[in-house]
């Protein structure tokens, strides 16, 4: 079946943040926004045709998560993931943030260290400090374009006495599939210093060819504490529908995330969201295929625009996210003027690098997940606007 990302879609009228709060984030409407990660393509048409023939039973009362769903999930991570979950180590819950901002809590104490490796996901520290914990920064290191992790520096802060790693895993927004051996090295050092891991692999399954992601919770051995969140919002376009799933193999973890649950009511769901999320991992694999390979192509045109036509921008190839990490530092301005230039200038909305922390300044994120006529309109009006 063909999928078609190329045509437009108008976006009004469904309150989209990434359109509607154009006039908030970047002070005016008048951009072609490239910032919130969402992408502007129709969701899998079987997610659709699922929903409206939910939408067409007309009650729409409180709903359980069916073993269905539960299964379907087991099935897509052993499939394109090689990863056995097991069904009692799942908890199904609201969308990932709010469930990782319950994990905190549940497994942590008030200023307990939370290790966060900038630059990254902003709202990793935002939810570390809104729960009174304390952010612990273990940046990662750039060299050339490429980014690896500071192990001696994270076993610092883990014999600190930090309690959790939230790693970010493919990492938002630098791109990284974090390697197998990568992955192993983080786990001796949470040995060493009884660090549980929270790995936050949403964006699991847009991995590109040439990479291939490890789930850090497929490497467990007993006595790990891992907890995984997995969610079908990035990968299907979905993130409205607001659910996730933990993963916590270890019993008292698991126990302590569903009291945090409970406490705050969180195991209420959405009876559209299950039907999205179950038809979409059940159904939506080739949709997902086709997605990667036009997100490729399009990855590939952006690397071939900017060596071409504006090599003082540098882009961070990417192995997985439809986030591209963009090197503005040959531009030669300040995040400030930076910010304003692409604004006023170029007229497209991409996130600031420096809200992500240690790392960030000089660049800009931009999101591709857009029909390739309007990523080459953006690059092409960046372009002249250096031009003048
Ligand atoms: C790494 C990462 N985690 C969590 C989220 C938020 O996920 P959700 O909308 O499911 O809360 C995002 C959204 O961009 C993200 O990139």
């Amino acid at each position: 079946m063909a999928h078609d990302f190329d045509t437009v879609i108008d976006r009004s009228g469904t309150h989209a943040t990434k359109f509607d709060d154009r006039q908030r984030y970047f002070g005016t409407e008048d951009i072609d926004p490239l910032w919130v990660a969402d992408m502007d393509f129709a969701a899998p048409a079987c997610v659709t045709q699922a929903l409206v023939a939910r939408a067409q039973h007309p009650i729409y009362g409180y709903t359980l998560y069916p073993e269905s769903l539960y299964e379907a999930v087991i099935q897509w991570y052993a499939r394109r993931h090689h990863w056995q979950i097991q069904r009692e180590w799942m908890l199904v819950g609201p969308s990932a943030l709010p469930s990782l901002a319950a994990t905190l809590q549940a497994v942590t104490e008030p200023d307990d260290g939370i290790i966060i490796q900038p630059p990254v996901y902003t709202e990793f520290a935002a939810i570390i400090h809104a729960n009174r914990r304390r952010p612990v920064l273990n940046p990662l290191i750039e060299t050339d374009g490429h980014y690896t992790m500071d192990f001696a520096q994270l076993e610092q802060c883990a014999s600190q006495g930090a309690r959790i790693l939230l790693l970010c895993s493919p990492h938002n927004p630098v791109g990284r599939v974090w390697s197998t051996d990568e992955l192993h090295e983080v786990l001796r050092i949470a040995r060493r210093h009884h660090l549980t891991v929270v790995s936050d692999d949403i964006h699991c399954d847009l991995t590109y060819s040439g990479a291939r992601h490890t789930m850090l919770g497929s490497l467990a051995q007993a006595g790990d504490k891992i907890i995984t969140s997995i969610s079908p919002g990035k990968t299907f376009n979905l993130q409205g529908m607001g659910l996730s799933a933990l993963v916590i193999p270890d019993e008292e973890q698991r126990k302590a995330i569903i009291r945090a649950f409970e406490s705050m009511h969180l195991d209420q769901c959405h009876p559209f969201s299950i039907t999205a999320f179950e038809t979409a991992y059940r159904e939506g694999g080739e949709w997902l295929d086709a997605l990667l390979a036009y997100l490729e192509t399009t990855r590939d045109f952006v690397a071939d625009y900017l060596r071409t036509h504006i090599p003082r921008i540098r882009l961070v190839r990417p192995q997985a996210t439809y986030l591209l990490w963009l090197d503005c530092r040959g531009l030669g301005m300040d995040d400030a003027t930076l910010r304003d230039f692409f604004i006023r200038q170029c007229k497209v909305g991409m996130n600031p690098g420096a809200i992500y922390g240690a790392g960030g300044s000089g660049f800009m994120r931009m999101n591709i997940g857009a029909p390739r006529e309007r990523i080459r309109a953006a690059l092409e009006s960046i372009r002249a606007a250096l031009a003048r």
